[in-house]
């Protein structure tokens, strides 16, 4: 796993704190909470930091849903661009926070661009 976007990012504790702040994040914002109601949190935190260190390179594995099967219920019911943008953004303000060095954010935003279409069912 050596030099993977998770080791440089400061590996599970750096993943963990983020997800934390995101999703409070999430959860403040009006625009995309309701697609969270009657979501276990606790859960969903853990199945984020899971997929994250994934995405970012690590050596675990991801055991969950595809990110097109995890949000095609959210389609159905409104997810669209407007929505993605706002947690892109709320990613960006999370690392801005950690004081994450620009380069590795714009990596971040590139993976979490590169979900989109799947995410939105394109
Ligand atoms: C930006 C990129 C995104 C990533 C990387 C991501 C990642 C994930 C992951 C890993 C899961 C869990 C999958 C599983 O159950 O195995 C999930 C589920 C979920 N995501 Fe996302 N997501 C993204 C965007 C969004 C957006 C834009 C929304 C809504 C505003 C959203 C709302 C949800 C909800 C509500 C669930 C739980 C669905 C359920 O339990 O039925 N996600 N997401």
């Amino acid at each position: 796993m050596s030099n993977s976007l998770f080791e440089r990012i400061g590996g599970n504790d750096a993943v963990s704190a983020a997800v934390d702040i995101f999703y409070t994040k999430v959860i403040s914002d009006d625009h995309i909470n309701s697609f969270f109601e009657g979501v276990d949190m606790q859960k969903q935190m853990r199945k984020m930091k899971s997929f994250l260190s994934y995405a970012f390179g690590a050596d675990t594995p991801f055991h969950g849903k595809s990110m097109r099967v995890a949000h095609e219920r959210l389609v159905k019911n409104g997810l669209n661009d407007s929505h993605f943008d706002a947690v892109k953004n709320h990613i960006d303000t999370t690392l801005k926070e950690l004081s994450v060095a620009q380069p590795l954010i714009d990596e971040v935003l590139a993976i979490t661009e590169s979900t989109r279409n799947d995410i939105l069912n394109k």
